[in-house]
């Protein structure tokens, strides 16, 4: 979605949208469009009993005295309640509303109330962030006539109009960005596994060379020398070769330690030989839901220009049962050079991590490493689909991680890790087993995980809930929500730059 910004003037078709604060008091232009309709915008809020409460809409058709087909009144709710998420949220449900009204051009008069908690720029800026984010669609795949538009087009000219454009427009420009991230991981979870494999999701890594990422990709060969027997062996069953994406973007100064990102990349997971039961398995196209973030955030990082060092490093398999493919009680050796002893070939998802994890710390020795996966359905039975899990060995990191999930809307919530966990995953067979008892699911995955970290601060998080089959918000209709990307771009912005 291409959003332009322009200084206030009334448009001359399609829909207008004014912001009203609490008490429906109109501000400078919005009183000046009210007047040119003879006072049909008053009179209708009071007949509607619309007060600007906080994300209330209402949908004025045909102003008189006007060339538009509508005005939609948002209220803006008091000043001192409008975070940067919630005017995220008024542009998507204006979008939202424009787009199902078969609205085709939409012009948004940004003003605040007096007082206002944001500048006038980021307000313009995360009303059209709102907006792009709402209006992403995957319907590639859909021939135009059964488009839910039916092949007419949709909504395309969106203008913000300020009375501060440039700002406006500078703001966006890392907004933009971030959509840009959040769209991209979007279409890489949505993608079907038939042509999203883990070569195809290389190459389309590949293409943040363009913003100035620098991406290697490593093959089965380069992987079989570092001895990532732990990675290469979920791949094994599958006709379709293993790869490690490193993706490097020096937006920081020199010298500076990177942060670092490690995203789970199962394009498809069968559960390998201890098969999955069918009912919806269809589901398991998204079980790379940590690797789409990881590109996703590059993307924003570079796309922004960010100044940080950052690492994204993902582990791409497709986890098949074949003939070929490793069986429960097989024992492999991981990268760490510890010893695994696989007794469910469905989970996977922490082989896959244990060596990329090992990997980026031996290698890149980062200010911390965070880690997405959707490695387990007991976080789903833990949390639902409301907060990401997180299992951590740092305080501050955490705190950090929540405050960004606070102010994103992409919330985590902690759960434990401990020596008595930890125990659940040894084995009188090997170092370790690839899956605890019964109980506590999500924690003996992390538990797992943890032990391919050393000293450095660790994230694990959980977004098994959280990145696919994702409820509809105000920004998000899809099925793949691109969850992560907007949490963790901002706590590397609150955080991290320099
Ligand atoms: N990819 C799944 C986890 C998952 C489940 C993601 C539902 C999204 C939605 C993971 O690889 C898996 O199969 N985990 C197993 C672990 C078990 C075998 C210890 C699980 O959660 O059942
Ligand atoms: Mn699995
Ligand atoms: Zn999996």
């Amino acid at each position: 979605m291409n959003v332009k910004f322009s200084a206030l003037s009334v448009p001359q078709s399609g829909a207008l949208v004014l912001t009203v604060a609490k008490g429906a008091k109109f501000a400078g232009f919005g009183a000046e469009v009210d007047a040119a309709t003879g006072g049909q915008l008053s009179r209708a809020m009071k007949a509607a009993d619309f007060t600007g409460k906080q994300a209330s809409i209402l949908d004025v058709v045909a102003p008189n005295g006007l060339k538009l087909d509508r005005i939609y009144l948002v209220g803006l709710g008091a000043s001192g309640d409008l975070a940067a998420y919630d005017v995220e949220k008024l542009g998507g449900s204006v979008a939202g509303r424009a787009a199902s009204a078969r609205v085709r051009k939409l012009s948004i008069a940004s003003e605040l109330h007096a007082g206002a908690e944001l500048n006038a720029g980021d307000f313009a800026g995360r009303f059209a962030s709102g907006v792009s984010l709402r209006l992403y669609k995957f319907d590639k795949y859909k021939s135009a006539a059964k488009r839910d538009d039916n092949g007419n087009g949709d909504l395309k000219a969106v203008t913000v109009m300020s009375a501060g454009a440039a700002a406006a427009r500078k703001a966006y420009a890392a907004l933009g960005a971030i959509a840009e991230g959040v769209h991209l991981a979007r279409d890489l979870v949505n993608e079907p596994a038939n042509i999203l494999y883990p070569v195809e999701f290389a190459k389309r890594a590949k293409k943040l060379t363009k913003l100035g990422v620098k991406v290697e990709v490593l093959t089965e060969k380069d992987m079989e020398k570092l001895q990532m027997h732990s990675l290469l062996g979920v791949g094994l069953g599958s006709v379709r070769d293993s790869r490690l994406v490193v993706m490097q973007w020096q937006g920081g100064r020199k010298g500076q330690k990177p942060v670092a990102f490690v995203g789970k990349g199962v394009t498809f997971d069968t559960g390998g030989i201890s098969l999955k039961p069918g009912a919806g398995m269809g589901d398991m196209k998204g079980d790379m839901g940590g690797a789409a973030c990881v590109t996703g955030l590059m993307h924003a990082l570079a796309a922004r220009k960010a100044k940080v060092n950052a690492i994204g490093i993902i582990g791409l398999v497709e986890n098949m049962p074949d003939a070929a493919a490793q069986r429960p009680g097989d024992i492999i050796r991981s990268m760490s050079g510890q010893t695994i002893e696989i007794l469910n070939t469905d989970a996977e998802g922490r082989l896959v991590l244990a060596d990329a994890l090992w990997y980026t710390q031996d290698r890149f020795k980062p200010r911390f490493m965070i880690n997405l996966a959707t490695l387990t359905g007991a976080i789903l039975v833990a949390l639902g689909k409301e907060h990401a899990g997180i299992f951590s060995n740092d305080d501050e990191l955490c705190e950090r991680l929540s405050g960004a999930g606070e102010a994103t809307g992409e919330k985590v919530w902690r759960l434990p890790l401990s020596k008595a966990y930890d125990k659940l995953i040894d084995t009188p067979n090997a170092d370790m087993k690839n899956i605890g008892g019964r109980n506590a699911g999500s924690i003996t995955a992390a538990q797992f995980l943890q032990r391919f970290v050393n000293d450095v601060p660790w994230v694990h998080i959980d977004i098994a809930g959280t990145a696919m089959d994702s409820p509809k918000t105000e920004i998000s209709r899809s099925w793949a929500s691109g969850y992560g990307v907007r949490l963790l771009d901002r706590l590397v912005s609150d955080n991290y730059e320099n």
